[in-house]
């Protein structure tokens, strides 16, 4: 059976490889790079990979935790919510280079907000 522990760590890097590939979509947007250059597989695939690995982290712990009975609460919803907006934003980034600049801050106030959701479960 895998723990709590175990499901924590594949989350949370899942999560790291999310920030790392946007951020470097992001940057090469911003400098002006080819929308074809040489790392975008390998980026690709860190997002993927990444998107996979935090969501089956995510309901792991959510089923380790004893957190899902019935139903999913309210901020599991939401933080599947950001889950879909980083999902979408790496497309949206190498799709419109000029609005890598905003979408910057953008992903560290989703971030904030996911690791936000998890701690104090609001409601
Ligand atoms: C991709 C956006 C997400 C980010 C940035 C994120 C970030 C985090 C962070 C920073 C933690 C705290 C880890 C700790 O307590 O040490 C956490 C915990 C957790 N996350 Fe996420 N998460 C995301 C998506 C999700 C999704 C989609 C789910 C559900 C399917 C989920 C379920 C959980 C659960 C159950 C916990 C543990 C809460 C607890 O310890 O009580 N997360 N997440």
């Amino acid at each position: 059976m895998i723990s709590a522990e175990v499901y924590k760590i594949v989350h949370l890097v899942g999560v790291m490889m999310v920030f790392l590939s946007l951020g470097g979509v992001a940057t090469n947007a911003i400098n002006g790079g080819l929308k074809n250059h040489l790392w975008r597989k390998p980026i690709a695939i860190t997002h993927g990979l990444g998107l996979v690995l935090s969501l089956v982290g995510g309901f792991g712990l959510l089923a380790r935790l004893g957190i899902v009975q019935g139903g999913l609460p309210g901020w599991v919803w939401v933080k599947l919510g950001i889950w879909i907006m980083f999902a979408i934003l790496i497309g949206v980034v190498s799709r419109k280079p000029g609005w890598a600049r905003s979408i910057w801050p953008l992903i560290i106030i989703l971030g904030a907000m996911a690791a936000y959701l998890a701690g104090s479960k609001p409601f």
